[in-house]
């Protein structure tokens, strides 16, 4: 039972849509248990083969509960970091994409929870920053570890250091945004991008996540030896042969997932 999310699962597309209005879509304990009930439920959902994640109103999500944050001991600070993190894990380590449509603030966990997605398109009025340094705390949900890998140590220490909240555009040039479209369109484009990945085999997307993620902080020759291995597993599927033959026969290719 969900009662700070809304679910809507289209022809093997869901959506899910974060809503506590009155808080910006602020993460507390209870939200971050609801998304990592959906986000589990989800990857188990064989009828499910992409998520797009965005926020209710003018916020993605606001950040962690400042209110819940103020009230909290450090052990109890910790165990919600513990939590967020899980959460962060979880989607990363999830094989279907999830993408992130960002409608509006992505402030500090808000945007610590749009980079655990594999990719973000913005809103022209979304506005992104690690603010946490102005509160006297630092990021919580990765934020000192997947910023600098997206946009290069020096801008996310930039951004990390002043606090500073950037537009959508600003996101984009720095790479932490893939895409910026019109308020009205985000929607419309985060599904036309799903449904492109949709089209390609299902195990390849998951096994091209895992490459990525894993490869990506190991040495080069350890990361290109997990994509020998990988590129095996992709070699074994049905997809594979799906695929290779419908391109020789000229014919729209059938994916089943196997
Ligand atoms: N936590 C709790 N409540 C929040 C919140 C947050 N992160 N962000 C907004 N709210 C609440 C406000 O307190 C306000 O509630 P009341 O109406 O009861 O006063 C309501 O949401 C609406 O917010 P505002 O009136 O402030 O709306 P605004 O349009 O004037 O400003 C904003 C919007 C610029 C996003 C502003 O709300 C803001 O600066 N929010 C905090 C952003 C922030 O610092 N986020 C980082 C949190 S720390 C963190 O995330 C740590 C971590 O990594 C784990």
């Amino acid at each position: 039972m969900y009662t700070m999310l809304k679910k809507e699962v289209n022809e093997g597309l869901a959506i899910v849509t974060i809503d506590r209005p009155e808080a910006l879509n602020a993460l507390n304990n209870a939200l971050l248990q609801e998304l990592k009930d959906m986000f589990t439920e989800l990857r188990d959902d064989e009828e499910v083969r992409a998520i797009i994640l965005t926020g209710a109103g003018k916020a993605f999500v606001a950040g962690a509960d400042i209110a819940a944050m103020n009230a909290m001991t450090p052990i109890e600070g910790r165990e919600m970091m513990i939590l967020g993190h899980s959460l962060m894990d979880l989607i990363e380590d999830m094989e279907k994409p999830v993408i992130a449509a960002v409608n509006g603030f992505a402030l500090g966990g808000g945007c610590e929870l749009s980079m655990a997605c594999d990719i973000r398109i913005a809103s022209e009025k979304a506005k992104f920053g690690q603010p946490e340094t102005g509160l006297g705390i630092i990021p919580g949900f990765g934020g000192t570890q997947r910023l600098p890998r997206l946009v290069g140590k020096s801008m996310a220490k930039y951004l990390l250091f002043t606090s500073d909240v950037i537009d959508a555009e600003r996101a984009e040039q720095i790479g932490l945004v893939e895409k910026v479209v019109p308020v009205g369109a985000l929607m419309e484009e985060a599904e036309k991008v799903a449904r492109r990945i949709m089209a390609n085999g299902p195990i390849a997307v998951g096994l091209v996540k895992k490459a990525v993620n894993k490869g990506y902080d190991l040495p080069l020759r350890e990361a290109t030896s997990l994509e020998i291995e990988l590129e095996t597993v992709a070699f074994s599927t049905e997809d594979k042969t799906e695929g290779m033959t419908a391109f020789q026969e000229k014919r729209d290719k059938h994916f089943q997932n196997k």
